[in-house]
């Protein structure tokens, strides 16, 4: 950090509909960053820790840009209270972190590595001591590489070794550690990881893929009842997903169906199960016509059903979808519906996501129709630029801090729209390692100069900072 640096007066000003909005997020809002712990950990052979698939999908020729690996990442496993100290000076309330699974019980077997639960152990004390609320996500796409050896999520034993695992988390840090998340977009774990080869473990087998969705959702059905039941006094348990609005490009027939597809494999084959104990029937249909089928056994939608406190939604962008080909037929050569996503022709991220605050609105609003009665806290939303420092390390981000403006209040206008919204969290306290994309893609409010591992606050994080302070004091 150089504070000399940094400007300390207003550092960005948002249009003032938008500035209105913020202004009127509710007291008692919750406001934080999130981080995962292959993305910033690095110390990947210290203290007993087992290789994950992120591990072993980074050795795979081509997989990453350039090469890149988690090995070192941000060095926050020997750093963390100097970022536990960022935080706080940015003077967030809560952090969401993610526990390593093969740090805390190597090979994915066996008891707790005392070793690696000490880390998480002394980061909630150091949290605690900072006046920063922990927030656990158990798991953030790190598989012990072991249990993908013995098949990975498509096979439903995973779906018992991730509760035992939970467990061995939760009687650790329950004592000092209110709120808990069971996985992280199991959206990506099952359908990047397994159905388009673009995660760990890099597999393109759809049915297992399929597989997967419902193996992570009993995992964390499982988990979920077993820790409530060990609770030792009032927690928040929830889960979290990605999720986005699937617009249609028009209303003619086949772009309604693409929409409805798009939504019901991104969004609605989580959140039904999740709140109604049932698989969407019109996903299960167009399963059966591409002759997959959900590998449900009985008493499976009422585990995964298990009552949660909160839901926790990631949103970066959202997507209209069209089911007509460029020549206009509607059903393609493998016999199946056309769907594709037409560009809405916004303003884009460095990720080419396109900038589409309403998205988020619309999302939020509608999830609060369709699935009532469910509190929401934003876990992760931010965008990625190409940044460039100047001289002293600090990045005028000017891009990334304009996303957040619009993006909380997108969130504020849900919250009139009576969505029940607690809290925001933003992606992501400081630059990290960005999956396929390695270090390339930059999220971070911080950025981390990876030659020296310096932290600088960008723009986006004074603002962020600014928001919370006229939040308190309003
Ligand atoms: C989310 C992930 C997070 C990060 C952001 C950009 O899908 O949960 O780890 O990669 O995207």
């Amino acid at each position: 950090m150089n504070p000399t640096a940094v400007p300390t007066s207003t550092v960005f000003t948002a249009p003032a509909a938008e500035q209105e909005l913020i202004s009127s997020l509710p007291p008692g809002f919750r406001w934080g960053v999130a981080t995962s712990a292959y993305q910033i950990e690095g110390s990947i052979d210290a203290d007993g820790r087992t290789p994950s698939i992120w591990d072993t999908y980074c050795q795979v020729p081509g997989a990453i840009a350039n090469g890149d690996n988690g090995d070192i990442a941000c060095e926050h496993y020997t750093r963390m209270p100097q970022d536990v100290a960022l935080i706080k000076e940015l003077g967030l309330d809560t952090y969401r972190f993610s526990v390593s699974w093969p740090r805390v019980q190597p090979g994915g077997k066996g008891g707790i590595n005392p070793a690696g639960i000490a880390f998480y152990d002394r980061l909630v004390d150091e949290l605690l001591a900072q006046g920063i609320d922990p927030w656990v996500t158990l798991y953030h796409w790190d598989l012990p590489q072991e249990l993908e050896d013995a098949g990975g999520w498509p096979v439903r034993d995973t779906a018992y070794r991730f509760a035992d695992y939970s467990m061995l988390v939760f009687d650790a840090l329950n004592d000092r550690v209110n709120t808990w998340t069971t996985l992280n977009e199991p959206w990506c774990s099952a359908m990047l990881g397994y159905a388009y080869g673009a995660h760990a473990p890099g597999r393109k087998e759809y049915p297992a893929a399929v597989a997967a969705v419902h193996h992570l959702l009993l995992g964390h059905g499982l988990a979920t009842e077993r820790m409530r039941e060990a609770a030792p006094r009032k927690l928040d348990i929830g889960i979290t997903l990605n999720a986005a609005t699937a617009y249609p490009a028009s209303d003619q027939h086949p772009d309604l169906e693409a929409a409805r597809r798009a939504d019901g494999m991104g969004r609605r084959l989580y959140l039904d199960p999740l709140v109604y104990g049932r698989y969407p029937a019109d996903v299960v249909a167009d399963l059966a016509a591409e002759g997959i089928e959900i590998p449900v056994q009985e008493g499976d939608l009422a585990t995964i059903s298990a009552p949660i406190d909160v839901l926790g939604i990631n949103y970066y962008f959202s997507q209209q979808f069209t089911g007509f080909a460029e020549d206009g037929k509607t059903v393609g050569d493998d016999g199946l519906p056309i769907i594709r996503s037409l560009p809405l022709n916004r303003p884009r991220t460095a990720m080419d996501w396109e900038i589409v605050p309403e998205g988020f609105t619309d999302l939020l609003v509608g999830i609060s129709r369709e699935y009532p009665g469910l509190p929401m806290v934003i876990t992760e939303n931010g965008a990625a630029f190409d940044d460039t420092p100047d001289e002293n390390g600090y990045v005028a981000d000017e891009g990334r801090t304009a996303y957040f403006a619009t993006h909380l209040a997108a969130v504020a206008e849900a919250i009139q729209q009576g969505a029940d919204i607690r809290g925001y969290l933003a992606w992501s306290l400081m630059d990290n390692f960005e999956w396929a994309y390695g270090y390339e893609k930059r999220f971070g409010i911080v950025r981390v100069d990876y030659d020296t591992q310096v932290r600088t606050p960008k723009q986006s994080a004074l603002y962020l900072k600014e928001v919370v302070q006229n939040h308190r004091s309003a």
